[in-house]
Protein backbone atom coordinates (compact mmCIF):
# COMPACT_ATOMS: atom_id res chain seq x y z
CA UNK A 1 0.00 0.00 0.00
CA UNK A 2 1.30 3.49 -1.01
CA UNK A 3 2.55 5.76 1.84
CA UNK A 4 0.75 8.20 3.16
CA UNK A 5 1.62 11.27 1.62
CA UNK A 6 1.17 14.91 2.71
CA UNK A 7 -1.53 15.36 -0.20
CA UNK A 8 -4.30 14.64 2.15
CA UNK A 9 -3.15 17.73 4.33
CA UNK A 10 -4.99 20.77 4.58
CA UNK A 11 -3.43 23.06 1.99
CA UNK A 12 -3.23 26.77 1.79
CA UNK A 13 -5.77 27.71 -0.58
CA UNK A 14 -3.78 29.64 -3.55
CA UNK A 15 -6.40 32.24 -4.29
CA UNK A 16 -4.52 35.39 -5.62
CA UNK A 17 -4.51 38.63 -3.36
CA UNK A 18 -7.14 41.16 -4.65
CA UNK A 19 -4.89 43.22 -7.03
CA UNK A 20 -5.36 45.90 -8.76
CA UNK A 21 -7.01 45.90 -12.33
CA UNK A 22 -4.44 45.84 -14.59
CA UNK A 23 -6.66 48.58 -16.71
CA UNK A 24 -6.21 50.92 -13.65
CA UNK A 25 -2.96 52.85 -15.20
CA UNK A 26 -4.66 53.22 -17.48
CA UNK A 27 -7.51 55.75 -16.21
CA UNK A 28 -4.23 57.48 -14.85
CA UNK A 29 -3.30 57.29 -18.63
CA UNK A 30 -6.68 58.83 -19.76
CA UNK A 31 -6.21 61.60 -17.08
CA UNK A 32 -2.95 62.71 -18.36
CA UNK A 33 -4.22 62.49 -21.84
CA UNK A 34 -6.96 64.92 -21.09
CA UNK A 35 -4.21 67.29 -19.98
CA UNK A 36 -2.26 67.05 -22.40
CA UNK A 37 -5.10 67.28 -25.34
CA UNK A 38 -6.10 70.42 -23.56
CA UNK A 39 -3.29 71.63 -23.10
CA UNK A 40 -2.45 71.02 -26.95
CA UNK A 41 -5.79 72.58 -27.49
CA UNK A 42 -4.95 76.12 -25.72
CA UNK A 43 -1.76 76.18 -27.20
CA UNK A 44 -2.98 75.49 -30.76
CA UNK A 45 -5.86 77.89 -30.28
CA UNK A 46 -3.93 80.31 -28.66
CA UNK A 47 -1.66 79.90 -31.64
CA UNK A 48 -3.95 80.19 -34.37
CA UNK A 49 -6.15 83.07 -32.65
CA UNK A 50 -2.71 85.61 -31.89
CA UNK A 51 -1.77 84.89 -35.39
CA UNK A 52 -5.34 85.91 -36.65
CA UNK A 53 -4.82 89.22 -34.26
CA UNK A 54 -0.88 89.57 -35.34
CA UNK A 55 -2.49 89.39 -38.98
CA UNK A 56 -5.48 92.47 -38.49
CA UNK A 57 -2.49 93.98 -36.87
CA UNK A 58 -0.20 94.12 -39.69
CA UNK A 59 -3.29 95.00 -41.93
CA UNK A 60 -4.42 97.86 -40.13
CA UNK A 61 -0.67 99.15 -39.58
CA UNK A 62 -0.31 98.84 -43.46
CA UNK A 63 -3.74 100.26 -44.36
CA UNK A 64 -2.71 103.74 -42.27
CA UNK A 65 0.92 103.71 -43.47
CA UNK A 66 -0.57 104.17 -46.90
CA UNK A 67 -3.29 106.49 -45.86
CA UNK A 68 -0.07 108.41 -44.32
CA UNK A 69 1.92 108.70 -47.18
CA UNK A 70 -1.02 109.17 -49.14
CA UNK A 71 -2.17 112.26 -46.97
CA UNK A 72 1.36 113.16 -47.17
CA UNK A 73 1.16 113.86 -50.92
CA UNK A 74 -1.81 115.01 -51.52
CA UNK A 75 -1.02 117.76 -47.99
CA UNK A 76 2.14 118.27 -50.34
CA UNK A 77 0.94 119.18 -53.70
CA UNK A 78 -3.01 120.41 -52.79
CA UNK A 79 -2.17 122.49 -49.69
CA UNK A 80 2.03 123.09 -48.82
CA UNK A 81 2.80 123.74 -52.44
CA UNK A 82 0.35 126.42 -53.61
CA UNK A 83 0.60 127.62 -50.49
CA UNK A 84 4.30 128.21 -50.27
CA UNK A 85 3.85 129.88 -54.35
CA UNK A 86 1.05 131.86 -53.32
CA UNK A 87 2.42 133.03 -50.17
CA UNK A 88 5.92 132.41 -50.22
CA UNK A 89 5.56 130.40 -46.37
CA UNK A 90 3.36 128.28 -44.73
CA UNK A 91 1.28 129.75 -41.75
CA UNK A 92 -0.91 127.64 -39.93
CA UNK A 93 -1.94 130.40 -37.56
CA UNK A 94 -3.44 132.56 -40.91
CA UNK A 95 -7.12 130.99 -40.63
CA UNK A 96 -7.37 130.44 -44.24
CA UNK A 97 -3.90 128.11 -44.72
CA UNK A 98 -5.42 126.48 -41.68
CA UNK A 99 -9.20 125.96 -43.95
CA UNK A 100 -6.79 125.24 -47.02
CA UNK A 101 -5.54 121.92 -44.92
CA UNK A 102 -8.52 121.29 -43.22
CA UNK A 103 -10.53 120.83 -46.63
CA UNK A 104 -7.47 118.50 -48.05
CA UNK A 105 -7.36 116.73 -45.08
CA UNK A 106 -11.04 115.97 -45.00
CA UNK A 107 -11.29 115.20 -48.45
CA UNK A 108 -8.89 112.22 -47.93
CA UNK A 109 -9.55 111.02 -45.18
CA UNK A 110 -13.89 111.45 -45.76
CA UNK A 111 -15.34 107.58 -45.25
CA UNK A 112 -12.20 106.10 -43.46
CA UNK A 113 -11.75 104.93 -40.20
CA UNK A 114 -9.86 107.60 -38.84
CA UNK A 115 -10.76 108.78 -35.86
CA UNK A 116 -7.89 111.49 -35.60
CA UNK A 117 -5.47 113.19 -37.50
CA UNK A 118 -2.59 116.00 -36.13
CA UNK A 119 -0.23 117.31 -37.62
CA UNK A 120 3.14 118.57 -35.14
CA UNK A 121 5.51 121.61 -35.90
CA UNK A 122 8.85 121.86 -34.84
CA UNK A 123 8.08 123.13 -31.78
CA UNK A 124 6.40 119.85 -30.57
CA UNK A 125 3.04 121.71 -30.74
CA UNK A 126 -0.11 120.86 -32.47
CA UNK A 127 -0.22 122.76 -35.76
CA UNK A 128 -3.23 121.07 -37.04
CA UNK A 129 -5.60 118.90 -35.92
CA UNK A 130 -9.46 117.09 -36.65
CA UNK A 131 -10.51 118.21 -33.22
CA UNK A 132 -10.05 121.52 -33.06
CA UNK A 133 -9.22 122.23 -29.27
CA UNK A 134 -5.60 119.91 -29.46
CA UNK A 135 -4.39 123.02 -32.37
CA UNK A 136 -1.00 124.74 -30.08
CA UNK A 137 -1.31 122.16 -27.45
CA UNK A 138 2.47 120.75 -26.21
CA UNK A 139 3.22 117.21 -25.24
CA UNK A 140 0.55 115.21 -26.61
CA UNK A 141 2.52 113.33 -29.19
CA UNK A 142 4.45 109.97 -28.67
CA UNK A 143 8.49 110.66 -27.07
CA UNK A 144 10.22 109.73 -29.91
CA UNK A 145 8.18 113.30 -31.98
CA UNK A 146 11.95 114.49 -32.03
CA UNK A 147 13.44 111.58 -33.69
CA UNK A 148 10.44 111.82 -36.15
CA UNK A 149 10.99 115.02 -37.23
CA UNK A 150 14.35 114.46 -38.07
CA UNK A 151 13.51 111.96 -40.37
CA UNK A 152 13.31 108.60 -38.09
CA UNK A 153 11.21 105.74 -39.34
CA UNK A 154 7.47 106.04 -38.76
CA UNK A 155 6.08 104.57 -35.69
CA UNK A 156 2.81 102.24 -35.47
CA UNK A 157 1.55 101.92 -31.92
CA UNK A 158 -1.47 100.05 -30.41
CA UNK A 159 -2.70 102.56 -27.33
CA UNK A 160 -5.28 100.37 -24.98
CA UNK A 161 -7.15 101.17 -21.84
CA UNK A 162 -6.24 98.47 -20.46
CA UNK A 163 -4.34 95.06 -20.66
CA UNK A 164 -5.00 93.25 -24.11
CA UNK A 165 -5.43 90.33 -22.00
CA UNK A 166 -8.38 91.61 -19.54
CA UNK A 167 -10.20 92.45 -22.99
CA UNK A 168 -11.83 89.14 -23.00
CA UNK A 169 -13.44 89.57 -19.71
CA UNK A 170 -14.34 93.35 -20.29
CA UNK A 171 -16.74 92.26 -23.74
CA UNK A 172 -17.81 94.40 -25.12
CA UNK A 173 -15.71 97.03 -25.27
CA UNK A 174 -16.00 101.00 -25.62
CA UNK A 175 -15.56 102.78 -28.52
CA UNK A 176 -11.32 103.57 -28.31
CA UNK A 177 -10.62 101.12 -26.13
CA UNK A 178 -7.70 100.01 -28.39
CA UNK A 179 -6.72 102.88 -30.76
CA UNK A 180 -3.76 102.41 -33.39
CA UNK A 181 -1.54 105.31 -33.55
CA UNK A 182 1.31 106.28 -36.67
CA UNK A 183 3.74 108.63 -36.17
CA UNK A 184 5.15 109.77 -39.73
CA UNK A 185 6.97 112.77 -40.73
CA UNK A 186 5.22 115.07 -43.14
CA UNK A 187 8.20 115.14 -46.08
CA UNK A 188 7.94 117.77 -49.20
CA UNK A 189 9.83 116.48 -52.01
CA UNK A 190 13.80 117.49 -52.91
CA UNK A 191 14.37 120.46 -54.13
CA UNK A 192 15.89 120.46 -57.86
CA UNK A 193 19.27 119.94 -57.61
CA UNK A 194 18.67 118.07 -53.78
CA UNK A 195 18.59 114.76 -53.07
CA UNK A 196 17.47 115.21 -49.19
CA UNK A 197 13.95 115.32 -48.69
CA UNK A 198 12.61 118.54 -46.71
CA UNK A 199 10.62 117.25 -43.54
CA UNK A 200 7.87 119.83 -42.66
CA UNK A 201 6.69 118.57 -39.63
CA UNK A 202 5.41 115.06 -38.36
CA UNK A 203 1.41 113.39 -39.34
CA UNK A 204 0.08 111.54 -36.36
CA UNK A 205 -3.50 109.34 -37.63
CA UNK A 206 -5.18 107.52 -35.06
CA UNK A 207 -7.55 104.79 -35.87
CA UNK A 208 -10.00 102.44 -33.66
CA UNK A 209 -9.39 99.39 -33.75
CA UNK A 210 -11.31 98.34 -31.40
CA UNK A 211 -14.23 96.92 -33.48
CA UNK A 212 -12.11 94.67 -35.15
CA UNK A 213 -10.23 93.74 -31.89
CA UNK A 214 -13.57 92.39 -30.80
CA UNK A 215 -14.17 90.56 -33.39
CA UNK A 216 -11.01 88.94 -33.49
CA UNK A 217 -11.52 88.22 -29.52
CA UNK A 218 -14.98 86.23 -30.90
CA UNK A 219 -13.18 84.59 -33.39
CA UNK A 220 -10.25 83.55 -30.30
CA UNK A 221 -13.46 82.51 -28.28
CA UNK A 222 -14.82 80.29 -30.58
CA UNK A 223 -12.14 78.45 -31.72
CA UNK A 224 -11.44 77.56 -27.91
CA UNK A 225 -14.61 76.49 -27.21
CA UNK A 226 -14.13 74.37 -30.04
CA UNK A 227 -10.95 73.60 -28.99
CA UNK A 228 -12.44 72.51 -25.21
CA UNK A 229 -15.38 70.78 -26.70
CA UNK A 230 -13.07 68.07 -28.79
CA UNK A 231 -10.93 67.57 -25.87
CA UNK A 232 -14.25 66.78 -23.32
CA UNK A 233 -15.84 64.44 -26.34
CA UNK A 234 -12.48 62.55 -27.21
CA UNK A 235 -11.96 62.34 -23.07
CA UNK A 236 -15.70 61.14 -22.57
CA UNK A 237 -15.32 58.88 -25.52
CA UNK A 238 -11.38 57.29 -24.22
CA UNK A 239 -13.23 57.30 -20.67
CA UNK A 240 -16.41 54.91 -22.00
CA UNK A 241 -13.71 52.51 -23.66
CA UNK A 242 -11.47 52.35 -20.50
CA UNK A 243 -14.13 51.48 -18.82
CA UNK A 244 -15.54 48.94 -21.31
CA UNK A 245 -12.52 47.64 -21.07
CA UNK A 246 -12.28 47.43 -17.53
CA UNK A 247 -15.28 45.89 -17.16
CA UNK A 248 -14.71 42.63 -19.61
CA UNK A 249 -11.25 42.21 -17.74
CA UNK A 250 -12.64 42.33 -14.37
CA UNK A 251 -15.60 39.71 -15.56
CA UNK A 252 -12.67 37.43 -17.31
CA UNK A 253 -10.61 37.88 -13.83
CA UNK A 254 -13.58 36.87 -12.33
CA UNK A 255 -14.20 33.92 -14.17
CA UNK A 256 -10.20 32.46 -14.22
CA UNK A 257 -10.02 32.94 -10.23
CA UNK A 258 -13.33 30.45 -10.39
CA UNK A 259 -11.55 28.33 -12.56
CA UNK A 260 -8.26 28.43 -10.57
CA UNK A 261 -10.09 27.95 -7.49
CA UNK A 262 -12.45 24.98 -9.05
CA UNK A 263 -9.38 23.41 -10.42
CA UNK A 264 -7.29 23.35 -7.54
CA UNK A 265 -10.51 21.65 -5.55
CA UNK A 266 -10.89 19.08 -8.18
CA UNK A 267 -6.92 18.16 -7.86
CA UNK A 268 -7.39 17.72 -3.95
CA UNK A 269 -10.27 15.93 -4.61
CA UNK A 270 -8.56 13.73 -7.34
CA UNK A 271 -5.54 13.01 -5.02
CA UNK A 272 -7.51 12.28 -2.10
CA UNK A 273 -9.60 9.86 -4.32
CA UNK A 274 -6.14 8.51 -5.47
CA UNK A 275 -5.14 7.94 -1.53
CA UNK A 276 -8.91 6.36 -0.74
CA UNK A 277 -8.51 3.88 -4.25
CA UNK A 278 -5.62 2.28 -2.43
CA UNK A 279 -6.87 2.03 0.66
CA UNK A 280 -10.39 0.44 -0.59
CA UNK A 281 -8.03 -1.94 -2.91
CA UNK A 282 -6.32 -2.95 0.25
CA UNK A 283 -9.56 -3.78 2.04
CA UNK A 284 -10.95 -5.64 -0.96
CA UNK A 285 -9.38 -8.92 -0.55
CA UNK A 286 -9.13 -9.17 3.29
CA UNK A 287 -13.19 -8.23 2.75
CA UNK A 288 -13.77 -11.18 0.58
CA UNK A 289 -12.14 -13.51 3.50
CA UNK A 290 -14.06 -12.58 6.31
CA UNK A 291 -17.41 -12.84 4.06
CA UNK A 292 -16.26 -16.44 3.15
CA UNK A 293 -15.36 -17.43 6.50
CA UNK A 294 -18.16 -16.01 7.51
CA UNK A 295 -20.24 -18.53 5.23
CA UNK A 296 -18.47 -21.62 6.16
CA UNK A 297 -18.25 -20.76 9.87
CA UNK A 298 -22.19 -20.35 9.83
CA UNK A 299 -22.50 -23.78 7.55
CA UNK A 300 -20.59 -25.03 10.00
CA UNK A 301 -22.27 -23.90 13.21
CA UNK A 302 -24.80 -26.14 14.47
CA UNK A 303 -28.49 -25.77 14.18
CA UNK A 304 -29.27 -25.49 17.73
CA UNK A 305 -26.51 -22.27 18.31
CA UNK A 306 -29.02 -19.75 16.81
CA UNK A 307 -27.59 -16.52 18.61
CA UNK A 308 -24.11 -17.47 16.84
CA UNK A 309 -25.53 -18.10 13.79
CA UNK A 310 -27.77 -14.78 14.01
CA UNK A 311 -24.16 -13.08 14.53
CA UNK A 312 -22.69 -14.58 11.89
CA UNK A 313 -25.39 -14.05 9.30
CA UNK A 314 -24.87 -10.02 10.03
CA UNK A 315 -21.40 -10.38 9.60
CA UNK A 316 -22.05 -12.06 6.02
CA UNK A 317 -24.42 -9.69 4.89
CA UNK A 318 -22.37 -6.53 6.19
CA UNK A 319 -19.53 -7.49 4.32
CA UNK A 320 -21.41 -8.21 1.53
CA UNK A 321 -22.39 -4.74 1.52
CA UNK A 322 -19.04 -3.40 2.37
CA UNK A 323 -17.57 -5.05 -0.61
CA UNK A 324 -20.79 -4.09 -2.98
CA UNK A 325 -19.71 -0.45 -1.70
CA UNK A 326 -15.84 -0.85 -2.09
CA UNK A 327 -16.25 -2.26 -5.25
CA UNK A 328 -18.72 0.44 -6.15
CA UNK A 329 -15.95 3.00 -5.02
CA UNK A 330 -13.28 1.32 -7.11
CA UNK A 331 -15.20 1.41 -9.96
CA UNK A 332 -15.87 4.98 -10.15
CA UNK A 333 -12.59 6.26 -9.33
CA UNK A 334 -10.35 3.48 -11.20
CA UNK A 335 -13.17 3.34 -14.45
CA UNK A 336 -12.08 0.72 -16.79
CA UNK A 337 -11.54 1.34 -20.68
CA UNK A 338 -14.18 -0.36 -22.83
CA UNK A 339 -13.64 -3.09 -24.96
CA UNK A 340 -14.78 -2.64 -28.18
CA UNK A 341 -17.25 -5.46 -28.91
CA UNK A 342 -20.57 -5.07 -30.91
CA UNK A 343 -23.11 -5.18 -28.34
CA UNK A 344 -26.84 -6.05 -28.56
CA UNK A 345 -28.52 -3.84 -26.03
CA UNK A 346 -31.59 -6.06 -25.88
CA UNK A 347 -29.42 -9.23 -25.03
CA UNK A 348 -27.48 -7.17 -22.38
CA UNK A 349 -30.86 -5.89 -20.70
CA UNK A 350 -32.15 -9.50 -21.08
CA UNK A 351 -29.43 -11.07 -18.92
CA UNK A 352 -29.53 -7.87 -16.39
CA UNK A 353 -33.77 -8.71 -15.91
CA UNK A 354 -32.63 -12.32 -15.69
CA UNK A 355 -30.38 -11.68 -12.68
CA UNK A 356 -33.30 -9.45 -11.51
CA UNK A 357 -36.25 -11.44 -11.74
CA UNK A 358 -36.46 -13.26 -8.24
CA UNK A 359 -35.95 -9.88 -5.94
CA UNK A 360 -38.49 -8.16 -8.85
CA UNK A 361 -40.95 -11.18 -8.47
CA UNK A 362 -40.82 -10.66 -4.53
CA UNK A 363 -41.42 -7.52 -4.86
CA UNK A 364 -44.17 -7.75 -7.16
CA UNK A 365 -42.23 -5.40 -9.85
CA UNK A 366 -43.57 -5.91 -13.32
CA UNK A 367 -41.61 -5.13 -16.21
CA UNK A 368 -43.10 -4.12 -18.74
CA UNK A 369 -40.50 -4.20 -21.76
CA UNK A 370 -41.35 -2.73 -25.37
CA UNK A 371 -38.03 -2.44 -26.84
CA UNK A 372 -38.75 -4.14 -30.50
CA UNK A 373 -38.28 -7.23 -32.04
CA UNK A 374 -35.12 -5.15 -34.20
CA UNK A 375 -31.62 -5.56 -33.21
CA UNK A 376 -30.40 -2.28 -31.29
CA UNK A 377 -26.46 -2.70 -32.22
CA UNK A 378 -23.91 -0.73 -30.60
CA UNK A 379 -19.95 -1.04 -30.11
CA UNK A 380 -18.42 -1.43 -26.51
CA UNK A 381 -18.32 -3.44 -23.18
CA UNK A 382 -21.38 -5.58 -22.48
CA UNK A 383 -20.16 -6.09 -18.65
CA UNK A 384 -19.64 -2.07 -18.27
CA UNK A 385 -23.24 -1.66 -20.12
CA UNK A 386 -24.58 -4.33 -18.05
CA UNK A 387 -23.89 -2.62 -14.94
CA UNK A 388 -25.26 0.76 -15.83
CA UNK A 389 -28.79 -0.87 -16.74
CA UNK A 390 -28.35 -2.91 -13.68
CA UNK A 391 -27.90 -0.01 -11.53
CA UNK A 392 -30.61 2.27 -13.45
CA UNK A 393 -33.32 -0.83 -12.89
CA UNK A 394 -32.21 -1.07 -9.11
CA UNK A 395 -32.40 2.94 -8.35
CA UNK A 396 -36.25 2.46 -9.94
CA UNK A 397 -37.22 -0.56 -7.72
CA UNK A 398 -35.23 1.27 -4.55
CA UNK A 399 -37.55 4.42 -5.35
CA UNK A 400 -40.76 2.35 -5.29
CA UNK A 401 -40.11 0.87 -2.45
CA UNK A 402 -42.42 -2.10 -2.75
CA UNK A 403 -44.91 -2.92 -5.73
CA UNK A 404 -45.11 -1.34 -9.32
CA UNK A 405 -43.77 -1.11 -12.61
CA UNK A 406 -40.77 -0.40 -14.58
CA UNK A 407 -41.48 0.35 -18.42
CA UNK A 408 -38.24 -0.40 -20.76
CA UNK A 409 -38.31 0.99 -24.30
CA UNK A 410 -36.05 1.50 -27.18
CA UNK A 411 -36.28 3.97 -30.34
CA UNK A 412 -33.94 4.71 -32.99
CA UNK A 413 -33.17 8.57 -33.25
CA UNK A 414 -30.60 10.80 -34.85
CA UNK A 415 -28.17 12.81 -33.23
CA UNK A 416 -25.82 15.86 -34.57
CA UNK A 417 -22.57 14.75 -34.70
CA UNK A 418 -19.46 16.59 -35.58
CA UNK A 419 -19.87 16.61 -39.56
CA UNK A 420 -23.50 14.98 -40.28
CA UNK A 421 -26.00 13.68 -37.86
CA UNK A 422 -25.86 10.17 -36.69
CA UNK A 423 -27.99 7.23 -35.59
CA UNK A 424 -28.39 6.77 -32.25
CA UNK A 425 -30.74 3.72 -29.77
CA UNK A 426 -32.42 5.67 -26.90
CA UNK A 427 -33.57 3.54 -23.97
CA UNK A 428 -35.88 4.79 -21.75
CA UNK A 429 -36.05 3.83 -18.27
CA UNK A 430 -39.60 4.62 -16.57
CA UNK A 431 -40.27 3.99 -13.03
CA UNK A 432 -43.64 4.70 -11.06
CA UNK A 433 -41.77 5.51 -8.05
CA UNK A 434 -41.65 9.10 -6.73
CA UNK A 435 -39.98 10.38 -9.43
CA UNK A 436 -36.63 12.55 -8.78
CA UNK A 437 -36.91 15.30 -6.28
CA UNK A 438 -36.68 18.72 -8.63
CA UNK A 439 -34.81 20.42 -5.35
CA UNK A 440 -32.22 17.92 -5.56
CA UNK A 441 -32.22 17.21 -9.61
CA UNK A 442 -29.12 19.43 -10.31
CA UNK A 443 -26.53 16.91 -7.44
CA UNK A 444 -28.36 13.13 -8.48
CA UNK A 445 -25.32 13.13 -10.72
CA UNK A 446 -22.67 14.30 -8.20
CA UNK A 447 -20.27 10.93 -6.78
CA UNK A 448 -21.30 10.40 -3.27
CA UNK A 449 -24.73 12.14 -3.03
CA UNK A 450 -27.65 9.92 -1.84
CA UNK A 451 -30.91 10.30 -0.11
CA UNK A 452 -30.82 6.69 1.33
CA UNK A 453 -29.35 5.14 4.19
CA UNK A 454 -27.55 2.32 2.59
CA UNK A 455 -26.64 4.28 -0.73
CA UNK A 456 -22.90 4.90 -2.08
CA UNK A 457 -24.06 7.74 -4.36
CA UNK A 458 -22.13 6.07 -6.46
CA UNK A 459 -24.70 4.04 -9.01
CA UNK A 460 -25.61 7.21 -10.75
CA UNK A 461 -22.46 8.76 -11.51
CA UNK A 462 -20.55 4.99 -12.24
CA UNK A 463 -23.40 4.93 -14.69
CA UNK A 464 -22.88 7.95 -16.52
CA UNK A 465 -19.16 7.38 -16.69
CA UNK A 466 -19.74 3.92 -18.52
CA UNK A 467 -22.48 5.68 -21.15
CA UNK A 468 -20.39 9.16 -21.84
CA UNK A 469 -17.06 6.26 -22.34
CA UNK A 470 -19.16 4.96 -24.78
CA UNK A 471 -19.59 7.98 -26.45
CA UNK A 472 -23.23 8.52 -25.22
CA UNK A 473 -25.29 10.38 -22.78
CA UNK A 474 -27.62 10.01 -20.06
CA UNK A 475 -30.79 12.45 -19.34
CA UNK A 476 -32.67 12.01 -15.85
CA UNK A 477 -36.89 13.29 -16.31
CA UNK A 478 -39.55 12.75 -14.76
CA UNK A 479 -42.05 11.08 -16.75
CA UNK A 480 -45.68 12.92 -17.29
CA UNK A 481 -47.22 10.45 -16.55
CA UNK A 482 -45.23 10.39 -12.94
CA UNK A 483 -42.49 8.74 -12.09
CA UNK A 484 -38.65 8.97 -12.76
CA UNK A 485 -37.76 8.49 -16.35
CA UNK A 486 -33.96 7.93 -17.15
CA UNK A 487 -32.95 8.04 -20.98
CA UNK A 488 -29.79 6.88 -21.91
CA UNK A 489 -28.28 7.50 -25.92
CA UNK A 490 -25.73 4.92 -27.11
CA UNK A 491 -24.34 5.27 -30.66
CA UNK A 492 -26.16 2.74 -32.73
CA UNK A 493 -24.39 0.75 -35.60
CA UNK A 494 -26.77 0.55 -38.17
CA UNK A 495 -25.98 -2.52 -40.88
CA UNK A 496 -23.12 -1.65 -43.16
CA UNK A 497 -21.75 0.94 -40.86
CA UNK A 498 -19.27 -0.33 -38.45
CA UNK A 499 -16.67 1.51 -37.89
CA UNK A 500 -17.81 5.33 -36.13
CA UNK A 501 -18.39 4.85 -32.96
CA UNK A 502 -14.81 3.16 -31.66
CA UNK A 503 -13.67 4.94 -28.15
N1 LIG B 1 -35.53 6.10 -10.13
C1 LIG B 1 -35.34 7.06 -9.20
N2 LIG B 1 -36.41 7.71 -8.65
C2 LIG B 1 -36.20 8.67 -7.71
N3 LIG B 1 -34.98 9.10 -7.27
C3 LIG B 1 -33.91 8.45 -7.77
C4 LIG B 1 -34.01 7.44 -8.77
N4 LIG B 1 -32.74 7.05 -9.09
C5 LIG B 1 -31.90 7.77 -8.32
N5 LIG B 1 -32.59 8.62 -7.52
C6 LIG B 1 -32.02 9.59 -6.57
O1 LIG B 1 -30.66 9.78 -6.89
C7 LIG B 1 -29.81 9.51 -5.78
C8 LIG B 1 -28.47 8.98 -6.26
O2 LIG B 1 -28.62 7.74 -6.87
P1 LIG B 1 -27.36 6.82 -7.01
O3 LIG B 1 -26.27 7.59 -7.61
O4 LIG B 1 -27.76 5.57 -7.69
O5 LIG B 1 -26.93 6.53 -5.52
P2 LIG B 1 -27.68 5.65 -4.44
O6 LIG B 1 -28.63 4.74 -5.19
O7 LIG B 1 -26.59 4.90 -3.76
O8 LIG B 1 -28.37 6.61 -3.56
C9 LIG B 1 -30.61 8.55 -4.97
O9 LIG B 1 -30.22 8.59 -3.62
C10 LIG B 1 -32.03 9.03 -5.17
O10 LIG B 1 -32.33 10.10 -4.29
MG1 LIG C 1 -28.19 3.64 -6.86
Amino acid sequence: MPAMNNELEPQVPLEAPEQELPLSYARTLSWLSLLFILLTNLALSSFISNSARETLLLKQKEFARLLVDNLNNQIFRRFALPTILARGRIALRQPTQYEHLSRVVTSVIQGLPVARLRIYDFSYLVAFSTAIEDVGRAGLANPRLDEILHGGEPISEIIASFPAWQAPFRLPLKPGTFVLRVLAPLRGEPLPGHDDVPIMGALELTQDITEDYERVLAFQGIIVVLCLLSSIILFALLLVLIHRSERVLAERLHKNRLLEKELHSNERLASMGRVVASIAHEIRNPLGIIRSSAELLQRRASASDTGTSRLLGAIYDESVRLSQTVNDFLDYARPRKPRQDMVDLNHVLDQVLAFLEPEFLRLSIEIVRDTGSSSCVSRGDKDLLYRAFYNILVNGQQSMNGPGTITISASHVEQQGDQDRLPFVELRFTDSGPGFDSSILEHIMDPFFTTKDQGTGLGLPIVQSIISSHGGSIILENAPEGGALVRVLLPEIVEGNTGRNDG
